[in-house]
């Protein structure tokens, strides 16, 4: 079967080196990818947002099953207007997608249904916003953009003074455009963060390993946010205590929650969760798979992924076993100097073979071209540098001592992935 994969970052990259293990397959085409993913796959210049195009596409190439993996699309409705078209899809419809689309839906879906949260109230008026977080006066607190924005649209204001000044760059200057149109104000909760990413299909839902992201650039969580600098799976924190009680107080509950509000999710459910000292909370659902928790969860997947991807879509997951190796895994974000603000791009990449690899690592691109056999960076994060080991310790050394080797000018990553959890195991 030919399959087609939505998207062009690392995450992708992880997902159709995964597809590629599957007997069943006999070619993967991207749109729109990236230099490293050309390796790998056919890429075709459409880009993950264009509906049409990629209905065209995926027609034109007579795929028999797509994977439609960024938020942007799914919160669009790309899965409805291929599956309307007559190609099975793994992915949320836009009726789904919608618990990453919209906080405000989110929020009101937890509290409808009892799952673990920060409290919160929503706003569509900037005044009664700043009036209602004076009046609370309770510092930090978080204030978020209701829409997608690009990651970015959470604040955590530590003064009055931040949060007006947030309240007036959301709803105010629309810093991120119509996402900011509505915001959710919520109780900063105290912990420490884990991600669960979930197969469902909408009757069953199997969790993955955990994993955990570090958002912020710089180390000792300075600086801005960013996507994400750097993963471990699994997080020696979630243990099987913690995943019992997620399952039956948050994964089980958010699947039937969104059965009997009539969105079924089909795909991958990512939770991401704060475990605080009254248990497991909820920090924010995605519809779709993490980036770059995906590039430390599919490895470690030993499992046939296509299988799992089809049995969402035919509602057979219960059918279908999904074994995880008792290994760790690490990755390093190898990021363009200035992400998340400015930065250049068209440095040659060192260290990398002709398919964009490196001996003893696995070597998943995120923003970069080829060009007459060599690898330029061209966007924010460039390279995700992904080590396997029996530890956590030895995944982390193996990851960091590629950084050596492989990297390019203004190269900028942290140096503290994993480093609080290294002797946690
Ligand atoms: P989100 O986009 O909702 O995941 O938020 C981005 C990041 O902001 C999260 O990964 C957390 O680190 C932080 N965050 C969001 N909501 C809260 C909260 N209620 N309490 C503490 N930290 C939060
Ligand atoms: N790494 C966080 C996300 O994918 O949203």
């Amino acid at each position: 079967m030919k399959v087609l994969v939505v998207g062009s970052g690392g995450r992708e990259h992880a997902v159709i080196m995964k597809l590629k293990e599957s007997k069943d397959i006999d070619e993967i085409v991207c749109a729109p990818g990236n230099g490293g993913i050309s390796a790998i796959a056919r890429c075709v210049n459409v880009k993950a947002t264009n509906i049409e195009g990629m209905k065209k596409l995926a027609l034109d190439e007579q795929v028999g099953f797509c994977v439609v993996t960024p938020d942007d699309p799914l919160a669009l409705g790309m899965v409805d207007a291929l599956e309307e078209a007559g190609i099975p899809c793994f992915g949320p419809r836009k009726d789904a997608a919608i618990i990453e689309a919209s906080k405000a839906f989110s929020k009101e879906l937890m509290k409808k249904y009892n799952i673990p949260t920060a409290s919160y109230e929503i706003f569509d008026d900037a005044s009664k916003a700043m009036a209602y977080i004076k009046e609370r006066n309770e510092y930090p607190t978080v204030i978020k953009a209701d829409g997608l924005a690009l990651g970015k649209g959470v604040l955590i204001a530590t003064s009055e003074q931040e949060a007006m000044d947030a309240i007036n760059q959301m709803m105010v200057d629309k810093a991120f455009g119509d996402s900011g149109n509505k915001v959710v104000v919520e109780e900063f909760m105290q912990g420490t963060e884990v991600s669960v990413l979930a197969f469902t299909d909408g009757k069953t839902i199997k969790p993955m390993v955990s994993s955990m992201d570090h958002k912020r650039a710089n180390d000792n969580d300075e600086g801005l946010n960013t996507g994400g600098m750097g993963t471990i799976a699994p997080s020696p924190l979630y243990t099987d205590d913690i995943a019992k009680t997620c399952m039956d107080a948050i994964f089980v509950p958010t699947m039937e929650a969104m059965n009997k509000e009539g969105r079924t999710f089909k795909g991958c459910l990512y939770f991401g969760l704060m475990l605080t000292e009254k248990g497991p909370r909820v920090v924010e659902y995605n519809c779709r798979f993490g980036d770059p928790e995906t590039q430390v969860v599919l490895p470690l997947l030993e499992s046939d992924l296509f299988t799992i991807m089809k049995a969402c879509h035919d509602e057979t997951l219960s059918d279908v076993d999904v074994k995880w190796s008792n290994e760790s895994a690490a990755c390093v974000i190898e990021a363009s100097g200035g992400y998340p603000l400015a930065y250049e791009k068209g440095f040659a990449i060192k260290g990398l073979d002709e398919n964009g690899q490196h001996e003893g690592i696995v070597v998943y691109h995120a923003g970069t071209k080829k060009e007459n056999n060599v690898y330029y960076t061209n966007g924010g994060r460039v390279l995700g540098l992904m080590a396997k080991g029996d530890t956590l310790e030895e995944a982390l050394d193996k990851a960091y001592a590629a950084t050596k080797e492989v990297g390019f000018e203004k190269m900028h990553y942290r140096t503290d992935i994993g480093k609080k959890l290294r002797k946690a195991q």
